[in-house]
């Protein structure tokens, strides 16, 4: 029997997060989902928008939060695409940090657990190959990245920094490259600039040669993960990798991109662009030994629900964001 909890999931109109709070509203839980809606939409929450259990609240989190009391917060709540993380820069610091400034005072209000999204961009253009927890990254500070790469680093920070002071069970997940249907068409990553482009016909734009490596996990692979890492004791106060360690180059994607879909568009290579990491690939052994977690779906078996999705978005038949 699981205990039903009142569950906070802040940026939880996004990708990652309606597909959190859908699952958690499925496990009987109450979710209220506070978000900003700016890259997320009410669309990603028409399934279970009214369902007594679920509440929307729209807010941003860098503000002052309203009183509430939860058992458990989740926060995701923060622009995951360069193209959009980087249209306001200064916003997405302010978000990571009085974010998680105003979670993590709500966390010690309520005595709630309290779970950070983080993210693989922690480790910056990695000199370690795969990359472990204990990494400490090689971040730039002046870069166009360093909005989200430092605010989620200073977000991390204060999670342990609560921890010490005020004794807060905190949970860090470092997220790495996940994708899945929910995704923005216009999200501007990899996996659905190509797959869209495949889909109309256009070219696949390959920044660089297309040698760089990522690693590529699916969206219900990686919410089982948070969830995990949540409930599981042993995992208190730890950074915890999750992602997918099968590595691709992003020439190999856009082939099997290419081959899922069909399509006859050519590959175009346009310049890579400042601070693009040359390789990605997380060490999950600890997800593995403490959460007893690891990705089940193979980038193929993702990628043809991923391309049903933006096929039914492109066609009108499902609900682009
Ligand atoms: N998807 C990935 O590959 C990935 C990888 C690493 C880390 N992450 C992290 O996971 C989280 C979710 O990612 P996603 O892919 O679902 O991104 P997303 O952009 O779809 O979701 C982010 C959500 O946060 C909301 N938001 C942004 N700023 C806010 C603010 N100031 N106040 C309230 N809400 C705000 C957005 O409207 C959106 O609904 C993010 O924190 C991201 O950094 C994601």
């Amino acid at each position: 029997m699981v205990e039903k909890m009142r569950i906070l999931v802040a940026g939880g109109a996004g990708f990652l997060g309606s597909h959190l709070c859908g699952r958690l509203l499925s496990e009987g839980h109450e979710v209220i989902c506070l978000d900003n809606l700016h890259t997320g939409s009410t669309q990603n929450l028409r399934s279970f928008i009214d369902q007594p259990r679920f509440q929307m609240m729209q807010a941003d989190v860098g503000e002052p939060l309203p009183g509430l009391r939860v058992d458990r917060i989740y926060n995701l709540a923060c622009p995951a695409s360069p193209q959009h993380y980087q249209s306001d820069p200064i916003a997405t610091m302010k978000t990571n940090v009085f974010g998680a400034i105003n979670l993590l005072d709500l966390a010690v209000k309520c005595g709630a657990r309290i779970l950070q999204a983080s993210t693989s961009e922690v480790y910056g253009e990695p000199l370690v190959h795969p990359q472990p927890e204990d990494y400490r990254g090689n971040v730039s500070i002046t870069g166009i990245r360093a909005c989200y790469d430092e605010g989620k680093r200073a977000a991390e920070t204060l999670f342990y920094d609560y921890h010490r002071m005020h004794g807060v069970d905190i949970r860090v997940a470092r997220i790495f490259n996940t994708y899945g249907p929910g995704m923005r068409a216009d999200d501007g990553r990899v996996v659905s600039n190509f797959v869209v482009q495949a889909l109309k016909g256009e070219p696949l734009t390959i920044y660089g040669d297309g040698s760089q490596t990522r690693s590529f996990c699916y969206r219900d692979d990686l919410v089982l993960g948070l969830l995990a890492l949540m409930e599981t004791p042993e995992a208190e106060a730890t950074p915890i990798n999750l992602g997918n360690p099968g590595e691709f180059t992003v020439r190999e994607l856009a082939e099997l991109v290419l081959e899922l879909t069909g399509s006859a568009s050519r590959l175009d290579f346009l310049p890579l662009p400042q601070d693009d990491p040359t390789q990605r690939r997380p060490d999950i052994s600890l997800a593995q030994s403490v959460l007893k977690w690891q990705p089940r779906i193979a980038l193929r078996d993702g990628l043809l629900p991923t391309i049903r999705y933006f096929d039914a978005c492109l066609s009108g038949l499902a609900q682009p964001v």
